[in-house]
């Protein structure tokens, strides 16, 4: 590939397993790296936003930061799917609930991302275009939680790009659409995938909910998060 490196990233054509896992703090990203793969090596570290390739259960895989919001991950997600020759990513992130069966901690996974953005634009589409999970990817994740014994709740996620919002409480609205949970990546890295021919599949924990206004303690938060990754890991 002729694009490589890029602005963004210093990884070489090559340097990327076909599967990325990408969370969105690239912090976490290091800790997955130097926790569940073997042999991980440091293949990017601009602007902080770290990915490492190794291995896991002998098959290769990446794992790399992809930010806040449609933008960051737009960008990072770009580049893996047409520069770097990567077939699919799965995002490992939070949510917020905004359904009342939902508690803190389940896994979330979005069959779509309904979004508030306007990162369709760039497509000139003559309609909405609906953002939606990889089905394969989709299937192996929910046969994988089962088998492991982890609930998981499949459906419908809301991106959005405005975390606080100066028109007030509009989550209503979309927990009346039956929309799961609120994140802030999954419609672009969907909308990416689609227009790559790629795939790609969120993954949420629940780290706080709209309604009841609970939060994840930083312990429960690991847990969570240990349940999402064990499952995700499976997928490459
Ligand atoms: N990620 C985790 N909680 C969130 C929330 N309440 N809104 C948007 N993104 C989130």
């Amino acid at each position: 590939m002729t694009n490589t490196p890029t602005a963004h990233n210093s990884a070489k054509a090559g340097d990327f397993a076909k599967t990325v896992l990408m969370p969105g703090d690239p912090l976490r990203a290091k800790y997955i790296a130097e926790t569940y793969l073997e042999n991980p090596r440091q293949v990017t570290a601009v602007r902080n936003m770290f990915g490492y390739t190794g291995t896991y259960k002998g098959k290769e895989i990446s794992v790399m930061g992809g930010g806040m919001g449609m933008p960051s991950i737009g960008i990072y997600s770009y580049e893996l799917f047409n520069f770097y020759d990567v077939d699919q990513i799965i995002r490992i992130g939070s949510a917020g609930a905004l359904q009342d069966h939902m508690k803190l901690m389940d896994v979330v996974i979005g069959m779509g991302a309904c979004t508030d953005s306007n990162y369709a634009y760039q497509y000139g589409l003559p309609g909405t275009f609906a953002p939606i999970a990889d089905y394969e990817l989709l299937n192996r994740a929910v046969e994988t939680a089962k088998r492991q014994g982890t609930n998981v709740v499949v459906g419908n996620v809301l991106s959005s790009d405005v975390f606080y919002n100066a028109m007030g409480n509009v989550n209503d609205l979309w927990r009346g659409m039956g929309v799961l949970a609120v994140e802030m990546e999954a419609a672009a890295l969907y909308m990416n995938a689609a227009k790559a021919g790629k795939k790609a599949l969120c993954m949420l924990t629940i780290s706080d909910h709209l309604y009841t206004n609970e939060h994840l303690s930083a312990e429960d938060r690991q847990l969570g998060f240990r349940k999402m990754m064990e499952i995700a890991l499976e997928l490459a």
